[in-house]
């Protein structure tokens, strides 16, 4: 057997666990494993080679992918010839002509939602496929935890523990925004373990109010004021605070700003003075935690259990503490909000931490 497999999307700490994982476990089925360069657009241009043994050692606890990825191509509407004038094109059929010349008998696809997507698309049109479920964001439906989720909430902990002694030393209002579009999962674990009072997620529109109020009641008793903010929070009303727009993408927005536009509505209404931090790629990149390596080397070699057993068209997933897989169908275009009445929201107001 010949396996192809590719790391999609954004990159995220646990890409190379997966990858090694999944090359040395199908190794040891005496299959050949085929690594496709920068995700879905090797695949559709033609990059790849041959992963052997040496390349795989050593890379279990490095940042990033061996494999190179990109989060702007999709072969089913392609825009790389002109973004700005060309309608996007269907090149799939070129991607799965590239899979056929270098003899794959199936894929495995590493990555987020909108990888999910596109392998679910590439399942359908005849290419057995299994997907492993990545994204520092958490917010793959069907599966508990993403691996590179942990490492992320990991980098706002110990950036929250740095922002908390020099908000306490200046009696400061310290913002810090974390990465989360729609799922506000980082912020409110990251905002949990590092000891925010306020916590701000894209799911619950905040209001400008209700924050100012809650920094000035902590000043009045000379209390400095640590807040997470998702990059997607929002006040109510507001829309999304986006810095660029890719067109054609499968991931057009880029956003950021959520911090600061909190910032400058809170500094008039306060004494103290308000400061932002924005985490951005350092929640991306680095070395996986020990729970990240773990569960990205369990995903690998249940994507090669899949691939061996022929069970094509699924997702590995950890439901609980188990590893299984689920249908591409159910988690394609489907994405894992934080839920109202969460559990860890209820934690959160029954410690008094303002929600906006
Ligand atoms: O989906 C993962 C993620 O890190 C989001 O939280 C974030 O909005 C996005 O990727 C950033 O992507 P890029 O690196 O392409 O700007």
């Amino acid at each position: 057997m010949k396996i192809g497999v590719l790391t999609g999307g954004g990159d995220c700490p646990g890409l190379n666990a997966v990858i090694r994982a999944v090359t040395l476990a199908l190794q040891q089925q005496g299959a050949t494993v085929w690594g496709i360069e920068r995700g879905f657009r090797g695949l559709l241009e033609g990059g790849g080679r041959e992963l052997l043994r040496p390349e795989v050692s050593g890379i279990l606890a490095e940042g990033g992918t061996i494999l190179g990825t990109d989060n702007t191509c999709d072969p089913f509407a392609d825009r790389s010839a002109d973004r700005a004038t060309q309608p996007p094109r269907d090149r799939s059929a070129e991607a799965l002509g590239h899979a056929r010349a270098w003899g794959l008998d199936a894929l495995v696809a590493i990555g987020g939602d909108g990888s999910m997507a596109i392998a679910h698309r590439f399942h359908e049109a005849g290419l057995p496929l299994v997907g492993v479920p990545k994204t520092i964001d958490n917010d793959l439906a069907h599966t508990d935890r993403t691996f590179g989720f942990d490492s992320a909430v990991a980098v706002v902990a110990e950036a929250l523990d740095r922002l908390a002694t020099t908000a306490r030393s200046h009696g400061r209002v310290m913002l810090c925004e974390t990465m989360g579009r729609y799922a506000g999962w980082i912020a409110l674990e990251g905002g949990l373990a590092g000891a925010a009072d306020v916590i701000l997620l894209p799911e619950r529109p905040y209001s400008v109010d209700a924050v100012a109020d809650f920094c000035a009641a902590r000043e009045a008793q000379g209390l400095s004021t640590l807040i997470c903010i998702a990059e997607g929070a929002h006040a109510a009303g507001q829309g999304l605070a986006v810095r660029a727009h890719l067109p054609g993408s499968p991931d057009p927005l880029r956003l950021g700003g959520a911090a600061e536009r909190l910032q400058n509505a809170l500094q008039p209404r306060l004494r103290s003075e308000v400061r932002s931090a924005v985490l951005g790629h350092t929640q991306r990149g680095g070395t996986p935690t020990a729970f990240d390596r773990v569960l990205a080397t369990r995903f690998g070699v249940a994507a090669a259990g899949l691939v061996s057993r022929g069970e094509f068209g699924r997702m590995v997933a950890l439901q609980g503490n188990a590893c299984g897989s689920v249908a591409l169908a159910d988690v394609a275009g489907h994405n894992r909000v934080v839920p109202e009445g969460h559990e860890l929201l209820r934690a959160a107001e029954a410690l008094g931490l303002c929600l906006g």
